[in-house]
């Protein structure tokens, strides 16, 4: 008797359960968001100087309010000589004279505020510009500035006791020797990135106060938080005794001046790097309690295994950073990518993910040949849907909603010192200027970009096609189209908040976001060359015979609004589509 009563009990109780809706969480407003990486020099330009500036991003942040998107990221808007275009500051509490003033820049955070979008600056703690007063004092030996950059006398030559060697044999990431001779100083500067950009010591409490100063400073004007950049690089591993020891060699890359000619055990991921991280998440925290409003966020760049990147999410005791970017879907998928290959990619990021932490998604950067140059043209519209289907945080680069392809940059016009450290016949493999062309308005002159006769770099062939008036404004789909419905999309109760299985078919990729009794999103991408029948109701028996199309790529002829027989659904190759319906209370 007893026993069937605790069933009943059991029974009820689980019914009423399932049909109590969980309580939402309140969430912070980062972690649904989408993020958009503003590339200064290139987005607009309001004075016809042939470089963008502050005016000209205060100018179209309607355009971003339009996209839908919650927030952007600009890279270095500091003063700088430019020689890593603005990754190597000379002053980090000023703005770059040609892009405008610190009034300007005031004017664009309160439009911003106006509109509702939250603006994200990017620090760059790693090194200074040699042009920075620091950098000068610390190389003349100034009292209170001698240890802000990692100096060392080197080792004597064996074959001139007059001369010096490197330290060690670390390299920069641009190629060659990471160790740079002072004559002034009669010692050598380590140097992750170019000769101009000395890194700054961090075992000296001096810099990391003065970095402090920078992250207040700029709260102080209203920015919602930083995209860190170079963090993995902060710290490297100290001199033992006095000497810095050499990294190991990597086999598989036999040119000794590229980076990966050795494997980074001192240069990269040492743990201070990431204690240096939630030091300043308090910070960002500190500057909230007094001063209210919203979260205040910290995005870091980290292209390390998960075992490190995870880690500056915090752990059990420590908040850390709230968005450390995830590069997988740069890093290990590309054009041949398969359904299996981009199951592995995604599951890289999210097996290990630490409990209650929120996944993000980057598919481009200005470091990074175009979407469409990556992934194949086709998969453009597969990529941004992939971005913004998968759980969590999108990031997407300017002109990535566009369908932008890569500029066409010849050696002469090639600034970016990856290229330039080249040649005239491989640089194009190096150079990182074809991302980085202008953006594409509209059909006009230079793209409307632009009124100068010639702009900081060439704006790409393309732009009478791809651009934003004409993609606006096309009779049917456009890219621009498709992005702003993946947008709108994301408004939806399952897309927030429901769960997420994702498998594959006949190599098919099958993305379901779900709450069950209540909404289904499924994404289906074909990644064959040819046609694929599936039969989705059988591969995956939660999903209802009919599902509504809801947005659907440029290679696809199905019509929005219409009916999906889900058992029988034929894709043309690299088509990828988006259908919903409702979902039975019990799947899972
Ligand atoms: C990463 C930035 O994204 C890249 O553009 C820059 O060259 C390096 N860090 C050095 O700051
Ligand atoms: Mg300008």
């Amino acid at each position: 008797m007893r026993s069937t009563r605790t069933l009943l009990a059991l029974v009820y109780f689980s019914v009423f359960a399932l049909s109590c809706k969980a309580p939402e969480r309140t969430k912070e407003w980062w972690e649904n968001a989408e993020f958009y990486q503003i590339y200064p020099r290139s987005f607009k330009d309001s004075d016809g100087d042939g470089l963008g500036d502050l005016n000209g991003i205060t100018s179209k942040l309607q355009y971003l309010k339009d996209l839908g998107v919650k927030s952007a990221w600009i890279s270095p808007i500091y003063k700088s000589p430019m020689f890593d275009m603005g990754y190597d500051v000379s002053d980090y509490m000023d703005i770059h004279p040609a892009y405008g003033t610190l009034e300007d820049f005031d004017n664009l955070i309160s439009e911003a505020n106006r509109l509702g979008l939250k603006i994200l600056l990017d620090f760059v703690p790693n090194h200074s510009s040699d042009e920075h007063e620091w950098f000068v004092k610390s190389e003349n030996r100034e009292a209170g500035y001698e240890d802000y950059y990692i100096w060392d006398d080197g080792k004597i030559d064996p074959s001139d006791p007059n001369k010096r060697l490197p330290p060690s044999n670390w390299l920069s990431a641009f190629r060659g020797s990471g160790w740079k001779w002072s004559e002034k100083r009669k010692q050598f500067y380590y140097h992750c990135f170019t000769v101009k950009q000395p890194d700054l010591n961090f075992r000296n409490p001096l810099v990391v106060k003065e970095m402090e100063k920078v992250l207040t400073f700029w709260l102080e004007r209203g920015v919602s938080g930083f995209r860190c950049d170079a963090v993995t690089n902060i710290y490297e591993k100290a001199p033992l005794d006095g000497v810095y020891l050499d990294e190991p060699e990597n086999p598989d890359q036999p040119d000794p001046d590229d980076f990966d000619h050795l494997k980074h055990i001192y240069v990269l991921d040492q743990p201070e790097s990431i204690e240096i991280v939630y030091q300043w998440r308090k910070i960002l925290d500190e500057y909230r309690e007094k001063n209210g409003g919203d979260q205040r966020i910290l995005m870091i760049e980290t292209g390390s295994p998960n075992s490190y990147s995870h880690q500056f999410y915090g752990n059990a005791n420590t908040e850390g950073a709230q968005l450390p970017f995830n590069f997988n879907l740069i890093f290990k998928v590309d054009k041949t990518t398969d359904a299996q290959g981009l199951i592995e990619a995604i599951d890289t990021w999210l097996i290990g993910l630490p409990a209650g932490r929120t996944p993000n998604w980057v598919i481009g950067n200005h470091d990074n040949r175009r979407v469409p140059n990556r992934y194949g043209m086709e998969r453009t519209d597969f990529m941004n849907m992939l971005g913004m289907i998968l759980p969590g945080v999108s990031v997407t680069y300017q002109g990535d909603e566009l369908g932008m392809v890569d500029g066409e940059v010849t050696w002469v016009e090639t600034v970016d010192p990856m290229g330039c450290n080249t040649n005239s016949t491989v640089y194009d493999d190096y150079s990182r200027d074809p991302a980085r062309t202008p953006f594409h308005w509209d059909s006009t002159y230079n793209a409307g970009f632009s009124t100068a006769t010639k702009t900081w770099l060439p704006v790409a062939s393309t732009y009478q096609t791809i651009n934003v008036d004409v993609e606006l404004n096309a009779n049917g789909k456009s890219h621009l189209k498709i992005y702003k419905d993946l947008i709108k999309l994301r408004s939806k109760r399952v897309m927030r908040n429901g769960n997420y299985r994702y498998r594959e078919n006949n190599n098919v990729f099958i993305l379901k976001r779900f709450i069950p009794g209540e909404e289904l999103v499924v994404l289906l991408g074909n990644m064959n060359d040819h046609n694929e029948y599936i039969n989705l109701s059988e591969v995956d028996p939660s999903i209802p015979a009919n599902l509504e199309i809801l947005i659907v790529s440029m290679n696809s002829e199905k019509v929005v609004g219409t009916t999906l027989n889900t058992k029988s659904v034929l894709l043309k190759p690299s088509e990828a589509i988006v259908c919903g319906g409702t979902l039975a209370f019990y799947w899972r």
